[in-house]
């Protein structure tokens, strides 16, 4: 009887803690541990993650595929530490080759399904990888991520101008950065 309520109890406890936080929300936690002491780069998954978040649901993405976008959002970047302690640059090269398993150590510790992390993983290691654009999930996780380094990275119109012509594909991405540099694009 005893252990029955010591069941109880701990059931209760594990839907208190998951009704409190999704799994994007430990993830979040997790990643602000990772990246402890670097608020540019907290700054920057948490700005990208709002971007890919919004575009995806505004074009109607299934929900399945919103789940791997948004995990996808929030550790892209997750390769520039390592890149950064083994070769000492940050290039998105290094970060391709070392997101990936950095990636999954990280959604496997928090329980995340084996499709999304082999996906996810995926994307972390082609994030830089604008000519072979390979789903809406890459698509996306593209855009949010130039919609944020546009600003962070001071890029001029004619740059912005040949991003939104060669790589920006979603009406809602599009609108976006339109809408958010606009006035750099007339420069
Ligand atoms: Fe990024």
């Amino acid at each position: 009887m005893e252990g029955h309520t010591q069941t109880q109890t701990h059931t209760q406890k594990e839907k208190e803690k998951n009704s409190r936080s999704g799994p994007h929300t430990r993830l979040i936690d997790a990643m602000i541990e990772y990246e402890k002491g670097c608020p540019h780069r907290v700054g920057h998954f948490l700005k990208v993650y709002g971007y890919a978040k919004t575009i995806g649901e505004l074009e109607g993405l299934e929900a399945d595929e919103r789940f791997v976008l948004e995990t996808a959002a929030l550790v892209h970047d997750i390769g520039i530490k390592p890149s950064l302690e083994k070769y000492g640059a940050s290039d998105g090269s290094y970060q391709e080759l070392e997101g990936p398993a950095a990636a999954r150590a990280t959604l496997e510790a928090l329980g995340f399904d084996a499709p999304v992390v082999d996906r996810v993983c995926w994307l972390v290691g082609h994030h830089h990888s604008y000519a072979d654009i390979d789903g809406r999930d890459h698509q996306i996780l593209i855009e949010a991520d130039f919609l944020v380094n546009i600003h962070e990275g001071e890029m001029g119109g004619t740059a912005i101008r040949s991003v939104r012509d060669k790589i920006f594909k979603t009406k809602a991405g599009r609108r976006f950065l339109e809408t958010i540099y606009g006035h750099l694009l007339e420069g």
